[in-house]
């Protein structure tokens, strides 16, 4: 199978283990500030509007005339940090990191889905979500809320028409679960002033309920591989005795 596969935050942690794991033939391309070893990379800032401009001219070069079998998109790039009480974050930090968890996303799958209609090929987009879109953990409001939204973009716009030329796409919306990464590092090395659960996800890690990002990533391409209907909003794993973790 021939593919093309964009796959932001293939820097780190779930992204990394996406394009270890890749199931299929495919060129896969990486979209973060560090660039992924071993990949081809779109060095972009996902925060701010020049990242989101680089990487809308990636996706139009790369699909522009595209007749492999298969586009993907998966949005892993996002970040928990500022986790802080709203009241008392930086106004700079503050805005960067809602640009990169609610506004990245959408902007990011508009420019995706416009750049496949000079393309003809099978498409999928995934937005990586979190429990957290639906759980609500003071301290974490840059990070629960801007996933809702990628939640509830995949539900909209797969509601909407397909198009008249070009290439559809199947759209998702997948948590996966609490990922052994840095992410949950950086989490767990808060104080409990700022983040009141601390204590809760140190005991996932010490109790080994953290999930590798490879096993994760597997089912992931499981579930872009299969028949789940466009506008799912898949949450991978519960862990057993963390009901209200994730
Ligand atoms: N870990 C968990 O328990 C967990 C649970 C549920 C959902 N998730 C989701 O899974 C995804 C991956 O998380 P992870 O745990 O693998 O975290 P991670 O190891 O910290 O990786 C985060 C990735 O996002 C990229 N990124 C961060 N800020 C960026 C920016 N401004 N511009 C471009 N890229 C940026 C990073 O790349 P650069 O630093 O190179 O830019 C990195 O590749 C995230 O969407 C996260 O919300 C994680």
């Amino acid at each position: 199978m021939s593919g093309l596969v964009f796959i932001s935050g293939a820097s780190s942690g779930l992204g990394a283990a996406l394009a270890d794991t890749l199931p299929f033939e495919a060129r896969c391309i990486d979209i973060s500030r560090r660039g992924a070893a071993g990949l081809e990379s779109v060095r972009a800032d996902l925060s701010s509007p020049e990242g989101w401009d680089r990487t809308a001219e990636a996706f139009e070069r790369e699909l522009d005339g595209f007749r492999g079998e298969r586009a993907v998109f998966v949005h892993a790039a996002g970040t928990l940090e500022p986790i802080e009480l709203a009241a008392r974050a930086g106004a700079d930090a503050y805005r960067r990191a809602i640009l990169l968890n609610a506004a990245a996303g959408p902007v990011l799958g508009q420019a995706f889905l416009s750049a496949l209609g000079r393309a003809r090929t099978r498409a999928t987009l995934a937005m990586v979500s979190s429990g957290a879109a639906f759980l609500v953990y003071p301290g974490w409001s840059v990070y629960g809320p801007g996933k809702a939204a990628l939640d509830h973009w995949v539900r909209t716009v797969a509601a909407e028409p397909a198009p008249p030329r070009g290439s559809g796409c199947r759209l998702l919306s997948i948590a996966p679960g609490i990922l052994d990464t840095a992410m949950q590092e950086r989490a767990r090395s808060q104080d409990a002033e700022r983040f009141g659960w601390v204590e809760e996800f140190r005991q996932l890690k010490r109790g080994g309920s953290l999930r590798e990002p490879r096993e994760a990533a597997r089912e992931i391409w499981e579930i872009l591989l299969g028949d789940a209907p466009s506008g799912s909003v898949i949450d991978l794993h519960r862990p057993a005795g963390s009901d209200d973790v994730d």
